[in-house]
């Protein structure tokens, strides 16, 4: 059999099957929550940590992974850097000892520093004095040097990422007299650094670039979400704290985006598209099917409603994400594990994709896609509950139909608001489809809890770059919203 490396371990899990009594009338048990699951999402999240911290050099440059061959991973990568820090300021704000505190603090501190050193380079993406050009470059030495070989560049989703993680480092110190008394002398070149950021977004969004998986040359909605991310967070710091900085050319320019992010919705194939005027690299992307937009709905939160993990074509396009790797990858022919427990299917980047971790080949499940796939389900339940209301739309109804809900009988054109039974069923449901995703990474996972990028989509074993830092960022991130939702429905 082609798919269970971990069998016998996941056999011994004993999920707690609350779908049986998911039912119209179905009130929360107090077991309603997988326990099992949350045994090892709490042992891997310890592991999570130690391996980021560890993947995070003394200097402040942290390792996209400590590979340093087959693949040499062994760089600096912004984005990755970025995605990874705001992870890294959650388990900040969850530590429970002072300790912990000032060693999350410190870590963030030292990217601070990492990133003041690389943004004084120019690098093959630009100079500096052509609006900050050189911070387009994706991937830095540990040295803080730019990466001065061939590569897809520029990429410019790097800064607007980093950009609203500094925020959160700047305005997480100021919240800190501890933090303040240890870094107040480097809070005004944090905030330098902040600026060069939003300078280089506001006035690069419209440039041609690569997209996030650094293939294809386009405009990218990922990137594009990132962007007016940045920009609004940017406004709200500049006016918070004045002195440089232009709020009104921030927002003017994240309402500039808006109209542009309209055009990535094609109405005719019923999802979104991740890439438009497309004029380089990849041109075998044809389902133009991609997880970069679940990705961008999570990476890009802050405020409901706007492309976030409840808007309803966000959901069409995770519909169609993984109906399509369900069909693809050979180890999803496997959707229950021995126990008879449902697995959601392993997803990857986008189903043309033939990167297989270190050349070029086939492509492979992903452990970052497939746990943004459960935070998705875990997001968009947490917006539902504090709206009080689902509507049934034309776009999501597919989505819904994916979910195991008993006895629920959904319509288009339904509002169910708090208090219909189905409210509360749907809810239950999406934690459910989370953790059917979670539990997908748990059965491919290494017994030690070490991922690495992807998984075989043969074998489910685990292949490509060993500890990934946005592998581990990407279970965090999963079981900070799993948490939040257990929470939100008091199970
Ligand atoms: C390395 C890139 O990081 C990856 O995304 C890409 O798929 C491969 N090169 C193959 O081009
Ligand atoms: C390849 C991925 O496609 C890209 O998104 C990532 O930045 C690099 N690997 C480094 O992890």
């Amino acid at each position: 059999m082609p798919f269970s490396p971990k069998a016998s371990t996941i056999c011994a899990l004993g999920f707690v099957g609350f779908m049986s009594s998911l039912t119209a009338a179905a009130a929360p048990a107090a077991e309603s929550a997988d326990s099992d699951l949350s045994a090892w999402l709490d042992s891997e999240q310890a592991i999570a940590a130690a391996k980021i911290s560890s993947n995070l050099l003394p200097n402040g440059a942290l390792l996209a992974s400590p590979s340093r061959s087959a693949p040499n991973y062994y760089f600096h990568w912004t984005r990755d850097a970025a995605l990874t820090m705001n992870v890294v300021l959650d388990l900040y704000s969850a530590s429970t000892t002072p300790e912990e505190r000032s060693a999350y603090l410190r870590q963030a501190h030292s990217y601070v520093d990492f990133t003041i050193q690389l943004q004084a380079e120019p690098t093959l993406s630009g100079s500096l004095d052509a609006h900050y050009a050189n911070l387009g470059e994706p991937k830095f030495e540990v040295s803080g040097r730019g990466f001065n070989e061939p590569w897809g560049r520029p990429q410019t989703d790097g800064p607007a990422l980093r950009a609203s993680s500094l925020i959160r480092i700047y305005t997480l110190s100021l919240q800190r007299p501890d933090a303040l008394l240890q870094f107040k002398s480097s809070l005004g070149s944090l905030k330098s650094a902040i600026l060069k950021d939003l300078e280089y977004t506001a006035y690069h969004w419209r440039d041609q670039g690569f997209d996030l998986w650094e293939e294809v040359r386009g405009q990218h909605f990922y990137n594009a979400l990132a962007q007016r991310r940045a920009l609004l967070d940017g406004a709200a710091f500049v006016k918070a704290h004045p002195g440089g900085g232009d709020a009104a050319r921030y927002l003017a320019e994240a309402r500039a985006i808006e109209v542009h992010l309209a055009r990535f919705w094609d109405g005719q194939r019923g999802h979104l598209m991740p890439t438009i005027n497309r004029d380089g690299g990849l041109d075998y992307k044809n389902s133009n099917l991609d997880s970069s937009i679940i990705l961008a709905a999570l990476h890009a939160q802050g405020e409901p409603g706007y492309f976030s993990a409840a808007d309803d074509r966000v959901l069409a396009t995770a519909h169609f994400i993984r109906s399509t790797f369900a069909s693809l990858y050979p180890i999803n022919k496997v959707s229950r594990d021995p126990k008879q427990r449902r697995l959601a299917p392993a997803i990857g980047r986008y189903p043309e994709d033939r990167y297989d971790g270190n050349g070029t080949s086939q492509g492979h499940p992903w452990f970052l896609t497939t746990a943004a796939l459960a935070e998705l389900m875990y997001s968009a339940a947490i917006s539902y509950d504090a709206a009080n209301q689902i509507l049934i739309t034309a776009h999501n109804e597919a989505f819904f139909a994916d979910l195991a809900l008993a006895n629920v009988t959904l319509r288009r054109g339904d509002s169910i608001k708090r208090g219909d039974t189905r409210f509360l069923g749907i809810l239950l449901a999406l934690l459910q489809g989370g953790d059917e995703y979670l539990a997908r990474i748990h059965l491919h996972a290494a017994n030690s809890g070490d991922l690495t990028e992807q998984f075989d989509r043969y074998t489910g074993f685990e292949r490509g770059a060993r500890d990934l830092s946005w592998s581990y960022a990407s279970v965090l991130s999963a079981a900070k919203a799993r948490a939040r939702l257990i929470a939100a429905l008091r199970l």
